[in-house]
């Protein structure tokens, strides 16, 4: 595979919700790169900040919330450093958003083409009316809405057609990034499947990335080119989707996938079941934040948190098994490449 160019850089992200029962870290330090063209898949269990995380890349983060630290470095830029107009140009033109409901984001009392062409007007003043107008029709017979359904109003679309609409805001002012968040949880399964192939064509035919947040993971097999997994407000293993199936790290990717059916893991371990649940994260458990439901946790684990390390080529994992302990009391293990 030829080395992808990198879209996104996030580096050191934190994001923290200030709460009556104190701070939330919902994410922590977290950094990684996105690539040019790539379908990257963001997994995790319900409430390890990856909402909080995909608000984060466009900045949406909403008070009590707030970006504690880091840099988002798109296309060469910082947008940490963009003031509120930069920002409200950058979104929609550069990044756009889908969210499990799309009804939430769309106006009840705009018809679907009202949307495309008011997008296209805000971001592109000099463009006529007519031409928003047409460009908009053109694009969502591409996605498969018909001219006749442009007049109608969200109310009267399925919800898979909705989850069209939000992506054609997307394509119709080029975005370069779609970060869809839970974009097709509530789709019944035969919709839920066209529309992940939809997005598979629209990465093709537009040239789009596509951040794909699910707490999902057949999902993510199915659709992902590189797979990223959160733990806790961390990210705990990032590598090709290949890799990451056939051979995870992370004892708790190797959890979550052994949740799955019809996933084949390691015989020996296949009844490995993961107990416990989530930390709150008011209070997350010091040192590696899986340390108490790890099967694997070493004395260092309860004190000293593990770096999110390159262990092989393009496969990062944040754990003490394949870092050397600073007492050099622990062989680290070697991951081929
Ligand atoms: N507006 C908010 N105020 C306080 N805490 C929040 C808020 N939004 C999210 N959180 C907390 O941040 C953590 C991560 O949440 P979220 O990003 O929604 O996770 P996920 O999308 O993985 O389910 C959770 O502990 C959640 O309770
Ligand atoms: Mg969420």
């Amino acid at each position: 595979m030829a080395e992808k160019e990198v879209l996104m850089q996030i580096k050191d992200l934190s994001v923290t919700y200030e709460t009556r029962l104190g701070p939330v870290s919902a994410v922590e330090g977290v950094s990684f790169d996105i690539l040019k063209g790539e379908i990257l898949g963001l997994v995790g269990e319900s409430g390890c900040g990856k909402s909080t995380m995909g608000k984060a890349l466009m900045r949406m983060i909403q008070p009590p919330g707030r970006i504690s630290s880091g840099k988002l470095i798109f296309d060469g830029e910082d947008i940490m450093t963009y003031d509120e107009n930069q920002m409200r140009d950058f979104r929609g033109r550069k990044i756009s958003m889908i969210f499990q409901d799309p009804m939430t984001s769309l106006n009840p009392v705009q018809r679907v083409d009202e949307h495309l062409v008011e997008a296209i007007q805000v971001h592109e003043p000099k463009t006529k009316p007519s031409d928003a107008l047409g460009r908009s029709n053109t694009l969502m017979e591409r996605l498969g809405i018909q001219k006749q359904r442009m007049k109608n109003y969200p109310h009267q679309l399925s919800g898979g057609m909705r989850q069209r609409v939000m992506i054609g805001l997307g394509l119709v002012l080029n975005a370069n990034l779609i970060v869809a968040d839970e974009a097709t949880t509530s789709l019944d399964v035969i919709v839920e499947a066209k529309l992940v192939d939809q997005l598979k064509e629209i990465r093709d035919e537009f040239g789009v990335t596509l951040l794909v947040i699910t707490h999902n993971i057949a999902l993510v097999a199915e659709i992902s080119d590189r797979v990223a997994v959160m733990y806790a407000g961390h990210l705990v293993e990032l590598g090709t989707v290949e890799k990451i199936f056939d051979n995870p790290l992370h004892p708790y990717t190797y959890g979550l996938l052994s949740s799955v059916p019809n996933i084949k893991l390691d015989e020996r371990e296949e009844l490995y079941k993961m107990g416990g649940e989530p930390p709150n994260l008011t209070h997350p458990p010091k040192g590696c934040r899986f340390h108490p439901r790890c099967p694997k946790a070493m004395p260092i684990c309860e004190t000293i948190e593990p770096q999110f390390q390159e262990v092989a080529r393009g496969r990062f994992v944040k754990c003490w098994l394949y870092e050397n302990h600073p007492d050099k009391t622990t062989k680290k293990i070697e991951v081929a490449a």
